[in-house]
């Protein structure tokens, strides 16, 4: 703890004498708007941008864990853009602009990709994930690989931790976890070693870690961002989105990266119906809590200490001074304890199936791979207990994963559960009430979205006695980012409530 108390001391001071050298460009908390105004204005390049989040990585990445690969093309890819621009052939928010990915989402160049573990090292995909080809299209620029907890949430469950990328740390109070599993895209996000950052969440992976990193997080209905090469956990909640320090820029990425997706067709086809003509960038409104009917379920701020609980009150009168109507306690269900149990029981039967079948799809998919089956990768732990922590984490939920045999009655009968404890709780309060959202502490109510393919926006909400960041969660139902967005944008202006890190022990 010395030696890391130490390193931060170091880190401040370093922070310190970056910001008095005189810069025409703030790169420190740049927005994608301002990079494209810096962009026009002559005063930064795409390159010079690269270079300063490769430096904040150089410096940061001891201390924070949050990259696990840096690409060698990314100087390429600025020089290319900045190219392009000067040709008068840039166009777009994010042309130029330095994206670091999940490791779990799947690209074809000198980048591995990993879930964080040892076990996918050297495996070769056929195609860049449907997301990373968008990005790609829309002349974004890939800066590296985010740490992630390894085999997101499956293995090990300990926040952050990845046998590639090690412990990822909060760098608002490094002692404090950073939670998981897109832990990675979440530090970096917040500590400037990228514009904007891709998490991908099943149940709480973007919502978590956006809240205890103070950035804004967006998990997408499903089949809205394509999840075609991305290690998977189960397509029926899987999800690609942004995590990102404000909103506007979370939805300058969220518009790149949705559509459809023939390698996705299904799930990307149903979704399509829900994206908007002139895409999302039009609900970032200032007024736009005015009008909305925004409920608050019973059961969840409650679990909070009072430093939180006084602010999430606050929030809540801002929300009403902003013209929104908000309703209290509501209830999901007649007992809410009864409700997460039967939902995390079912939902965890399903994923052990889902994930057998999906994972060894991926891994019959790839081109190369050290790797070619679930029983593979636990051998593979087995052989390499160190590097893995299996004393530590064990691997149980890939030996129940194992174990299943496909989608039989148990299973269709759990996911039919599942859809009516969503059918019944969440749909019919939201609808009964007429609400356009509902707001919660943190991830709090990620399974409620994960089982309905429901979409989630986290926004900064607080900082505890310690300096430990808390968010606030808009909640909606399929196809309802338009009002979300409007709500957490507005929320956000008024409140601007996200500081830069403090690197606290
Ligand atoms: C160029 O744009 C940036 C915002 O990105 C701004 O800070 C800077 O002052 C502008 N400079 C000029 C010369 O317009
Ligand atoms: C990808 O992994 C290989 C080891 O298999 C390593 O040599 C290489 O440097 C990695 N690529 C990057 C960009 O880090
Ligand atoms: C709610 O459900 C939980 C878990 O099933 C149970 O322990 C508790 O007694 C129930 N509470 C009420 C008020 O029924």
């Amino acid at each position: 703890m010395a030696s890391l108390q130490l390193q931060a001391v170091g880190v401040i001071m370093a922070l310190v004498a970056g910001a008095g050298a005189a810069q025409s460009f703030e790169f420190h908390e740049a927005t994608v708007d301002a990079i494209q105004l810096g962009f026009s204005n002559g005063t930064l390049t795409s390159t010079a941008l690269v270079q300063f989040y490769l430096d904040q990585i150089g410096r940061l990445n001891p201390l924070l864990h949050a990259v696990i690969e840096v690409n060698p093309d990314a100087l390429p890819q600025a020089k290319h853009a900045d190219a392009e621009r000067r040709h008068g052939t840039a166009t777009g928010a994010l042309h130029g602009v330095p994206i670091l990915l999940k490791d779990n989402i799947a690209i074809q160049d000198a980048l591995n990709t990993t879930a964080g573990s040892l076990a996918l090292l050297g495996s070769v995909v056929k195609r860049d994930a449907g997301v990373v080809a968008r990005l790609r299209r829309a002349g974004a620029v890939v800066l590296g690989k985010a740490s992630l907890s390894e085999w997101a949430n499956f293995r090990p469950v300990d926040n952050g931790w990845s046998a590639r990328g090690g412990q990822a740390r909060n760098p608002y109070v490094l002692s404090s976890t950073p939670c998981g599993s897109s832990a990675g895209s979440g530090v970096a996000a917040a500590a400037n070693m990228a514009a904007v950052t891709l998490g991908t969440e099943t149940d709480g992976s973007i919502l978590c870690p956006s809240s205890f990193n103070s950035v804004v997080g967006i998990k997408p209905t499903l089949g809205l961002t394509s999840r075609a090469g991305v290690v998977p956990i189960t397509p029926l909640q899987d999800t690609v989105g942004p995590m990102c320090r404000t909103v506007s820029d979370a939805v300058h990425v969220l518009d790149t990266i949705v559509g459809y997706d023939e390698h996705d067709a299904a799930a990307t086809g149903a979704a399509s119906k829900y994206i908007p003509d002139g895409g999302y960038t039009q609900f970032l409104k200032k007024d736009g809590l005015r009008g909305k009917r925004i409920g608050v379920p019973n059961g969840f701020f409650q679990r909070y200490g009072q430093t939180q609980l006084n602010v999430y009150k606050q929030h809540l009168a801002t929300m009403r001074e902003l013209g929104a109507v908000v309703v209290e306690k509501l209830d999901v269900a007649a007992n809410l304890t009864a409700l997460l149990d039967e939902i995390g029981s079912n939902e965890g039967m399903v994923m052990q199936a889902e994930f057998k079948l999906s994972i060894n799809a991926y891994l019959a998919d790839l081109v190369h791979s050290p790797v070619h089956s679930l029983a593979d990768i636990i051998a593979f732990n087995k052989a390499h207990p160190v590097e893995e922590r299996l004393k530590d984490f064990g691997q149980p939920d890939l030996i129940a994963a194992q174990s299943t045999n496909g989608i039989g009655p148990v299973e269709r009968a759990a996911i039919q559960r599942l859809n009516e404890l969503n059918a019944n709780g969440l749909e019919k309060m939201m609808k009964e009430h007429q609400l356009d959202a509902i707001v919660a502490p943190n991830s709090a109510i990620s399974s409620l979205l994960a089982i309905g393919g429901h979409p989630g926006i986290i926004v900064p909400a607080g900082y505890d006695k310690k300096g430990v960041p808390f968010g606030i969660c808009f909640g909606g139902l399929q196809g309802y980012e338009p009002r979300l967005i409007e709500m957490a944008y507005a929320f956000e202006q008024a409140t601007k409530v996200r500081r830069q890190p403090m690197f606290k022990p």
